[in-house]
């Protein structure tokens, strides 16, 4: 099959099989998406886990979570979700939070429970997919962290996510996101999110929305290092 049009080529970049002069199919959020820049459906992430190194999992949290919790941002109980092979919950859970994980690939929690045993952690893992799992979930969690599973979703299922977050969430709890942003340029992987549609998904009476801003996502692949992200911290109103 050629080169697909819409997925820029990056020199020295390698693709997913070991070719050479990929595309950047290594970005964080994932390549490959069946429609290039749309909703990403589960099997899109569990063919990069299984290919070894999933592109968003560079082996540590994201700096802007770190600078989260170092500004006490998150609370006791957290729920991480999409959290694929866990460094988010896994990072929480070192710094003394109470950490439930969820991901729709197997092969992930796995890999986030071997972490977990490896580094003395105590986290709850579970392989499920997040807007099932939601409802299930027993109790309120003060904060829910969100690192590129956000923008994997549809339309529908953005309304249909914000609908159950808000009955997890504590009230005056943090839901902080970080997803892909509109600045990143050209279409290859996952969807782009502006401000504008964070506002239109928490704009209803169950949200405050305290802060949406430029930030980045640390990615895996040598080629493109850092790619242009939106934090939201968004509170679940009173
Ligand atoms: C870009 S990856 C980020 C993973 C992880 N948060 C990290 O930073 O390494 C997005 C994750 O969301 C998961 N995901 C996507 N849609 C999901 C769904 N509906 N339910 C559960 N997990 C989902 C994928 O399996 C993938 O692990």
């Amino acid at each position: 099959m050629g080169h697909p049009s819409w997925i820029p080529r990056i020199p020295g970049m390698k693709r997913p099989d070991g070719a050479a002069g990929g595309h950047p199919a290594g970005v964080p959020g994932g390549p490959d998406a069946s429609e290039a820049g749309g909703p990403q459906p589960a099997d899109v992430f569990k063919r990069q886990y299984e290919g070894g190194q999933a592109p968003w999992d560079i082996a540590e949290p994201q700096p802007e979570i770190v600078a989260l919790e170092d500004a006490g941002v998150f609370g006791p109980r957290v729920l991480d979700v999409g959290c694929g092979t866990g460094e988010t919950a896994l990072f929480l859970a070192s710094r003394g939070h109470d950490v439930t994980g969820v991901d729709a690939v197997q092969m992930a929690i796995e890999t986030a429970k071997q972490r977990a045993s490896e580094r003395g952690l105590d986290v709850c893992f579970r392989a499920a997919d997040v807007l099932i799992a939601l409802p299930e979930l027993i109790g309120k969690f003060h904060s829910v962290t969100d690192v590129g599973f956000f923008h994997a979703l549809t339309d529908q299922q953005r309304a249909d996510f914000a609908s159950k977050l808000a009955e997890k969430l504590a009230p005056g709890g943090v839901y902080a996101m970080l997803c892909f942003s509109d600045r990143v340029p050209g279409a290859w992987g996952p969807r782009r999110v502006s401000e504008a549609e964070i506002r239109a998904t928490f704009g209803g009476p169950a949200w405050r929305i305290r802060e949406i801003r430029p930030s980045e996502l640390r990615s895996a692949v040598e080629a493109m290092p850092i790619v242009d992200a939106n934090l939201a911290l968004i509170e679940r109103a009173q």
